[in-house]
């Protein structure tokens, strides 16, 4: 059996999917621009890591070929805000980057790609229950790089055979998630509040958003990689987990951590781009073609998250 090599793996997904691989007794090796994150130290003498660049087709390529690489998740992007500030910069990471991907894919015969996308190709204007074939007209770069990521893979599917899967994430919320996208106080105010700092949520007590536990998000990866080829109906799917008001969010908190401090003082660009992002995904195809189901309520998810950024206070110190 080949070995697992997870594009940004010492990123936030990357470490909890190189934690779950591990459980599994699968062989995980890391691709990353940088390389040391303070996440990574407890999985560290068990993954080997390979300090390279998604957007330098040569390090792509050798990393492939001497890993013994049979599947490649391929989590590795610049997020917002960097996307934004360097629409250059999303441009080769994710676009040039995936297409490096799936060469390399091609030329060392890899068994499976399985990709991270966003409920942020999708753009303003879709059902509110978003279909998972809804028109991806995303507004800003990394919703058009990873719409794009998307395209090359199902062409890289059809063209070569490549056996690409990939799913669409809501913003997810878990230990290690350190990103300052919109979507950040759905994190912040677990986080803060588990390590007894106060936190000032910047939209409206009643602004909703979907989001997801990294756990569940990662588990769906292992799962796509799992299904059987003749049940996948399209290439990517959505996935969802619940639909939460900043004020429902900060009553869980409260529920666990009575004594948080939690405050709101709304801004209205932060409101807006919250309210661009679908309120929900229709993940009806990825429960029927792999059994997809998120497995913590919001209730368990605050309650775990909260147990884990207190186990490892020194990530954030
Ligand atoms: N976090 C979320 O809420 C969320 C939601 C939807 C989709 N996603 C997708 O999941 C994936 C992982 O996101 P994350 O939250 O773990 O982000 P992250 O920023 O924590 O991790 C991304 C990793 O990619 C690495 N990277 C950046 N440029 C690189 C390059 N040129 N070469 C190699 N590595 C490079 C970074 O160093 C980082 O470790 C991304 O593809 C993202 O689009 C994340």
């Amino acid at each position: 059996m080949g070995k697992n090599l997870i594009t940004g793996g010492l990123g936030f997904i990357g470490y909890h999917l190189a934690k779950l691989l591990l459980d599994e007794g699968e062989e995980v090796v890391l691709f990353d621009v940088v390389s040391e994150s303070k996440l990574t130290k407890d999985i560290r003498d068990k993954v080997s890591v390979v300090r390279s660049d998604l957007s330098n087709w040569v390090q792509v390529l050798d990393a492939v070929k001497d890993n013994n690489v049979s599947c490649i998740f391929h989590a590795g992007a610049a997020l917002p805000p960097t996307s934004e500030q360097c629409p250059a910069a999303a441009y080769s990471v994710n676009v040039t980057g995936t297409f490096n991907v799936l060469e390399a894919a091609r030329l060392f015969g890899v068994d499976s790609v399985i990709y991270l996308s966003t409920l942020a190709t999708f753009g303003p204007g879709v059902p509110p229950i978003v279909p998972n074939d809804a028109s991806q007209r995303p507004p800003n770069m990394y919703g058009v790089t990873k719409v794009c990521g998307e395209r090359l893979g199902e062409y890289y599917h059809s063209r070569f055979g490549i056996n690409f899967r990939g799913v669409r994430y809501p913003p997810l919320i878990g230990l290690g998630r350190f990103g300052q996208a919109q979507s950040a106080y759905t994190y912040l105010v677990i986080q803060e509040a588990a390590l007894g700092r106060p936190y000032t949520i910047y939209v409206d007590k009643s602004t909703k958003i979907a989001i997801l536990y990294v756990k569940d998000a990662v588990r769906s990866l292992i799962d796509l990689k799992k299904a059987e080829d003749g049940k996948l109906t399209t290439r990517v799917y959505n996935l969802y987990g619940f639909t939460v008001s900043a004020q429902e969010l900060a009553d869980k908190v409260k529920k666990y951590i009575p004594e948080a401090q939690i405050d709101f003082k709304p801004d209205p660009a932060m409101i807006k781009a919250v309210e661009n992002l679908p309120e929900r995904m229709d993940d009806t195809l990825a429960r029927q073609d792999w059994n997809w189901a998120p497995r913590y309520s919001i209730d368990q998810a605050v309650e775990n998250f909260i147990e884990e950024v207190r186990a490892n206070k020194a990530i954030f110190e």
